[in-house]
């Protein structure tokens, strides 16, 4: 080949390479072929796109919606408020639509504009989820996207995750991040384990000893730490934001080295306990026949409900080896009755079904089936946290690098794959409150150690919880699951690369 053939090919490779990529479409026209996470309830697709340049323009058909806006603005940069029925994206709110109820929201593309709609401003940030999701990576291209309508709504109300601050603790940034985590797929309950045997993690001022002494360690001897109370109302607010209420636990009678270290009159025979760095469960307890124990329990509800502008309080009740029975139930039936003084409603976990709970109490099932029927027998509303299916402290198999193996190895497919309704044979469904996957913390130290145990966990159980079951299957999950891994790179979340998932690189979050 001379040099002038040799340039007219390269030149001809290129142009043949360059009208190729004009020609493909960079995104389907198809929004059914989406891979939204958690899958939407309802889909019309209508076959066309659209296109889109270098900014987004918003519109606010109502002033309560500002703040929604300003976040969209923060976490997309290419989206600019204007004032004109023109926008590209308009958020309106429009009562009246009985089936999207509070948290619903219908997402309207057509060629010419996006319309998100909803009863209430938590339905429009679940709108504003789901379109985030639809855009592609990368922000500096120009957005694509297929026709259609999204109608939208939770199959439950309660849909959570539980992180445990005690065992090890995680600051006020790391508490927003995990919160950021679960508000983008539709989750809208951080439950908080602020205390047990080997660290108290809120401030209660009438207590100072519970946190100059309490939190003065964690697992393993590290040096712990503790949340003031101004701390805790910023996470407050700052879930509150994204519409989350956080949930705080107080774990009692069991669980309470922390505490029995810090006060003497807390032990039955009056002097102090020591601090506990080990991961042993099942050996403490407040001493139930004291009255100081009850003084003690009522403050520290009463300032906890004070910080708290959520319905619940979380009491733990679990696991309390060390007291005995009569006394694990006087001591339930007394704090039920000092929660409800300081109008709030008791969660706890599921053994508390034994005591005399209060109707619109709520159980926890992490464990015994015999405790969930208990419950169910007396009309109180269940979430469903099985071990086996749902704690995210369980490896996924036996390579996993930390967590525990106690309760089962869950992989990817596991943590997807059941049904809330069939969990448990004598239980009702609608009795079924929600669910919510913990994440306990003895071998998990960082945020890289969180993110390694819950990505791509969470997403299959933020989808449990909101999604109809009739549109979950495992083989379409796969699927859609695969183009979040660039999307949790992107983010910097350390994920676990599942064998069982084809996570390839991709930037689109659409699969046809
Ligand atoms: C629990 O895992 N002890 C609730």
């Amino acid at each position: 080949m001379n040099l002038e053939s040799k340039y007219s090919y390269v030149l001809i490779v290129l142009i043949t390479f360059l009208i190729g990529m004009g020609c493909e479409p960079k995104q389907s026209t198809n929004l059914a072929a989406h891979t939204l996470i958690p899958h939407p309830a309802e889909i019309v697709a209508t076959g066309e796109r659209f296109l889109l340049a270098s900014t987004f323009t918003v519109q606010i058909a109502d002033e309560s919606l500002q703040n929604l806006a300003d976040y969209l603005i923060g976490e997309k940069s290419l989206f600019k408020m204007v004032d004109s029925q023109d926008a590209d994206l308009l958020l309106t709110l429009n009562a009246n639509d009985q089936k999207l109820g509070e948290e619903g929201y219908e997402l309207e593309i057509t060629k010419s504009q996006i319309s998100i709609s909803a009863n209430q401003p938590q339905g429009i940030f679940y709108g504003l989820q789901t379109l985030m999701q639809l855009m592609p990576l990368s922000g500096d291209e120009s957005v694509e996207l297929p026709t259609g309508t999204i109608r939208d709504y939770p199959r439950y109300a309660y849909r959570g995750s539980m992180l445990d601050v005690s065992r090890h603790f995680f600051g006020v940034d790391d508490v927003k991040r995990y919160i950021d985590f679960i508000a983008a797929y539709k989750m809208n309950i951080l439950h908080l384990h602020l205390t047990d045997d080997q660290g108290w993690r809120i401030e209660i001022k009438s207590k100072p000893n519970l946190t100059a002494m309490g939190a003065s360690t964690e697992v393993g001897g590290g040096p712990g730490g503790f949340y003031t109370q101004m701390q805790y109302l910023e996470m407050v607010q700052y879930a509150a934001d994204r519409f989350i209420t956080i949930i705080p636990e107080i774990d009692i009678p069991g669980h309470t080295q922390a505490a029995l270290a810090s006060y003497p009159e807390l032990n039955c025979d009056g002097k102090a306990g020591k601090l506990y760095t080990g991961t042993k469960v099942g050996f403490s307890t407040l001493c139930t026949d004291s009255e100081a124990t009850y003084q003690f329990v009522d403050v520290v509800i009463q300032e906890l409900a004070a910080i708290t502008p959520g319905p619940y309080i979380h009491i733990g009740g679990d696991e309390s080896h060390a007291t005995k029975k009569e006394d694990y139930i006087y001591f339930i039936n007394r704090v039920q009755k000092i929660v409800s003084k300081y109008d709030k409603i008791l969660i706890g976990w599921d053994e508390v079904a034994q005591g005399e709970i209060d109707n619109e109490s709520m159980v926890q099932q992490w464990n015994s089936a015999s405790n969930a029927t208990l419950a169910a027998e007396k009309g109180n509303k269940i979430i469903l946290s099985p071990a086996k299916l749902a704690y995210m402290d369980m490896k996924y198999d036996s390579t996993s690098r930390i967590g525990y193996d106690w309760a089962a190895l869950i992989e990817v497919d596991q943590a997807y794959n059941w049904n809330p309704d069939t969990i448990n044979e004598t239980v009702s469904p609608q009795l079924i409150y929600g669910i919510e996957a913990p994440l306990w913390t003895e071998t998990v130290e960082n945020m890289k150690d969180i993110e390694y145990l819950v990505f791509p966990r969470l997403l299959g159980y933020a989808e449990i919880g909101w999604s109809p079951q009739s549109v979950r299957k495992w083989g379409d999950y796969r699927t859609r699951l695969a183009t979040y891994g660039s999307r949790f790179e992107a983010d910097d979340i350390g994920y676990y690369r599942s064998p069982l998932v084809d996570w390839g690189k991709r930037d689109s979050i659409f699969v046809k």
